[in-house]
This record gives structure tokens, sequence and C-alpha cells, in this order.
């Protein structure tokens, strides 16, 4: 692998295909047992339930709104929020990883589990047939949440990182040679940027990486003057998992057809936090998964494609489901979007997605957004208040609509030791490690980061709990030295 800084940005060439360690040195440190003082803190956690939801008190189905905060509102339909952890209430800030799910969701799954257990497309019977329209109710769901014009263009995969992989390998392999170029930014989930060395391995394709701004945001302008007929492909998020910055995909999208190239958006950060509409966007390809889109099960992500460009796509996986006929020397593929599901698909997560559709819209995207990007200035401002604090990613005043998460350390304070101490000494769950993001943080000159992310049914008192138990977990490292 050659790898070249250009004046541009990070241009890496995979002249030949070889595997080789990236990545020897940075691991995620993590301490099974850690003395903090005479206070013990052991890797076990205890859970106790603090308080169930009366539900003459609460419609756990429905989501309410009144005068109070939405995250007020709807945190009773949320029952796992309601808990003790290591002998303090919970507060729940790791919701870029995945996010809590609703009643409504989880008793989907169980009348799925419970009524109509079967497999799809492939039983005349009853439960059969009942599981076969709610499943495919759920794609018309999906392609109503984000506004795409047909149900027949989103393709179920097993996540995102799945999704991404069907592009790179189905549209990647058949598109892409020596003379191409893939742009992406540094900042992208190692889910969008591993599938794509891999096809450059595979294609000799050359991808070039777009750094950041002063402000810590991937650099758009840079990205422009990087496209060039060249250009096959362009692999960028919406949201940064890290950063917290939105980008102008819109904007980028025009840039990149004026070329000629395809645009992949990951979405995963977005989808689940803001309105987001396939047809204004115009991407060619864009991937989510739905345990983070808000609220949805695991083993379920989307890849929303217009149909033209999936019909002329090969397959990614074959098997059952994905074929038209079968014979001993050569098989017919089945029409999008069955030719990318080989396979038994995850039903009852689908039939929960629908579900967790159907509770978010209730809310209303535009009203989760806009309390998100209230929670969002009040975490930064509120983190501001901690001593030797850095918080990555852009100022709220240098940018728009900064997604609820903080991306921060603490000087001499290893962010496991932060997550570790916040978790069981004060109930918060947050994350620490390099969020699949080891490029950008070894841009960003450090090897891990604690974050803390939100989401609607998290509330101001929970950044006040959580900014409190961040400076009593500063003050307590900060004794010893
Ligand atoms: C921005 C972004 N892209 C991709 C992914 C991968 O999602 P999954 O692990 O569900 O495939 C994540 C998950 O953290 C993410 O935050």
């Amino acid at each position: 692998m050659m790898m070249t800084t250009a004046a541009e940005g990070v241009v890496v060439k995979f002249p030949s295909f070889k595997i080789t360690n990236t990545n020897p040195t940075l691991t995620n440190r993590r301490f099974a047992t850690v003395r903090f003082g005479s206070r013990r803190l052991s890797s076990s956690s205890s859970i106790s339930v603090v308080s169930s939801v009366s539900s003459s008190i609460v419609n756990e189905d429905e989501p309410k709104l009144g005068p109070v905060s939405l995250g007020h509102s709807t945190r009773p339909h949320f029952p796992i929020l309601h808990q003790e952890v290591n002998g303090s209430k919970l507060v729940y800030l790791d919701n870029a990883a995945t996010s809590q799910k609703p009643t409504a969701v989880l008793k989907a799954l169980q009348n799925y589990y419970e009524a109509y257990n079967s497999n799809v497309h492939r039983g005349i019977h009853f439960l059969s047939v009942k599981a076969t329209n709610e499943y495919e109710l759920a794609r018309k769901k999906v392609a109503t949440f984000i506004n795409a014009s047909e149900s027949s263009e989103i393709v179920f995969t097993r996540n995102a990182t799945e999704a991404i992989n069907l592009v790179a390998y189905s549209w990647g392999l058949s598109n892409l040679t020596p003379e191409d170029e893939v742009i992406l930014t540094i900042a992208e989930h190692h889910s969008a940027i591993v599938p794509w060395q891999v096809v450059a391995q595979k294609t000799g394709a050359i991808l070039k990486y777009v750094s950041l701004t002063d402000d810590e945001v991937p650099d758009t302008v840079k990205l422009r003057e990087m496209l060039s007929k060249k250009t096959k492909i362009v692999v960028i998020h919406h949201v940064s998992n890290m950063l917290a910055s939105v980008l102008p995909i819109g904007e980028i999208m025009g840039w990149a057809h004026d070329v000629g190239a395809k645009v992949l958006v990951d979405a995963c950060q977005s989808v689940p936090h803001m309105v987001v509409d396939v047809q204004s966007l115009n991407a060619d390809f864009l991937v989510a998964s739905s345990h983070k889109v808000g609220l949805l099960p695991y083993i379920l992500g989307f890849c929303h494609a217009y149909y033209e460009l999936l019909s002329v796509m090969p397959p990614f996986l074959g098997g059952g489901e994905m074929i038209s006929d079968v014979f001993l020397d050569h098989s017919t593929y089945a029409e999008p979007p069955s030719r990318f599901e080989a396979g038994t698909p995850a039903i009852g997560e689908a039939i929960g997605l629908g579900a967790a559709i159907d509770y978010l819209s209730g809310i209303g995207m535009q009203k989760i957004h806009d309390y998100e990007v209230e929670l969002s200035n009040y975490l930064y401002e509120s983190l501001l208040s901690v001593p030797n604090i850095r918080i990555y990613g852009p100022k709220p005043s240098r940018t728009v609509g900064r997604a609820a998460l903080c991306s921060f350390n603490v000087e001499d304070i290893h962010p496991t030791d932060i997550a570790t101490f916040l978790d069981q000494q004060h109930g918060v769950a947050i994350r620490s490690g390099h969020h699949c993001a080891q490029p950008l943080h070894r841009y960003l000159g450090v090897n891990a980061s604690a974050r803390a992310s939100l989401h609607f049914y998290n509330t101001k008192e929970d950044v006040d709990d959580f900014v409190r138990a961040l400076k009593d977990t500063v003050s307590f490292f900060s004794s010893f030295k």
C-alpha cells in the first residue's frame, strides 16, 4: 500500500491485493477491575428496577406531548430507563452506539413471535401470509419514512455495515478500475472505510480522503476541489458519530453528480434524529442501521437506491429468495429488492422497525430534531464547565444543528477510566474508545475519546446528572496528581 499526504487530503493507493495489519498499536484500553481509593469498583454491574411507570398514568404505546419537554413526555415509554445501575439511577447517554426501545416496539416483536411467527415469501398458510404481509408493510413504512418513491427501492440488510458492503461489492467491484477514484473523509466510520479498501485492493481504484477544517468539520471546500472526472463515487456520512458535525449532503450531491460520480450517504446518525428525505437529497445510495434509527431492533439495516440503479447491479450474496431460476450450471436472479436479500431475513426485526417508525412518526421527526438541537447546545455549554476538557468537533456557534453528542477528553485522564468511574460510581452510561473512527482519532492526535450521546428521551436533568458526575470523576482522578 502506498500512502501519501497530498495538499488536498490523504491519498491511498492499493497497487495489488495485500492484507497488512495496519493498527498494531491502537487498542481499546480496558480495565476489568479498577481500584479507586477505598471504593472497589467491580466489573460486574448490579441492576435493579427503581420505578415502573403506572399504566394508569401513561399509555406506553402512544407518545404523549404535553407542556413538559419531549424527553420528559417520552421517557415513560422506555422501560429500560427506569432502573438503578450500580446503586444509582441509570443515565443512558450511549445512544450513538444504540438507542433504547419503546414498549410499542417490544410489543410488536412479542406479538409477531406469539401470534404469527413464520417464514416469509414461501408459505401459503395463514401464518406465513400474515408474516409476509407485515414484513412487506414494514418495507413500505421505511420507504414512506425517508420519502422513497417506491418500497422496492428499500433493500433490507443485516445492518448498515452490510448495506455499505452490498454497494461496495455489487456496484463497486463491477464499476471501478485502476483509473478511478473513490472520495471519502477521514471522519468516516470503519464500516464506510474498510469495504472500499477491500474493493480498492481488488480493482486498483484509488481512495482519496478529505481532511478537516480548523473548526473540525470535514472540509467540503477541499472535497469539491478533489472531485474530477476520475471520481466514481463519494462515500460520506451525513452526521459524524464523533464530531457531531452535519454535512451539506444536498450540495455535495450536486457537485458529485456534475462530474458524473455517484454518492453513498452513511445516514446512520441522521435518520434517527432528523427528517431525511431521499428524494430531495437525491443520494444514489443511502444506508442506515435499524437499531440506531431510533429505537429499532438489531439485525437489520437498509440501503435505499433508485430502482434503475438497483436493477443493473449484480447480486451481493447468493442463495434462496434472491433467485428467479436455478439450474445446475447457472442461475437467474430475482428483481430488486429480493435480488439483494438472500436467505431468510430478519422478519421480527423488520416488523419491529415498522412499529418504531409508527412511534417516531407519531411524535414527528422535525419535533425530535428541534428538541435534540436544544439538548445538544445544553450539553456542549454544560461540558465547558468541566476543568481541562477538550470537546471535539465544531462549536455550536460555528455550525448549524450540531448533533446531540459530544466526544471529549479530559487532560491526563484516560477516557476508559472516565467511562468506568461514571458507570460504576454514578450509573452514567457513556462510550469510550475510538468509536470505530481510528483514522479520525489519529488525525486529532489521540487514540481514544469519551462520548456522551443523547436521544429525544433524554432530558436536561440527564445532562446535569452527567456533568455533575463527570466533575466528581475529574476531581477524583486529579486528587492523585
Ligand atoms: C456513522 C456510522 N456509520 C456506520 C455505523 C455502523 O453501523 P452498524 O454497526 O449498525 O452496521 C455506525 C455505528 O456506530 C455509525 O455510527
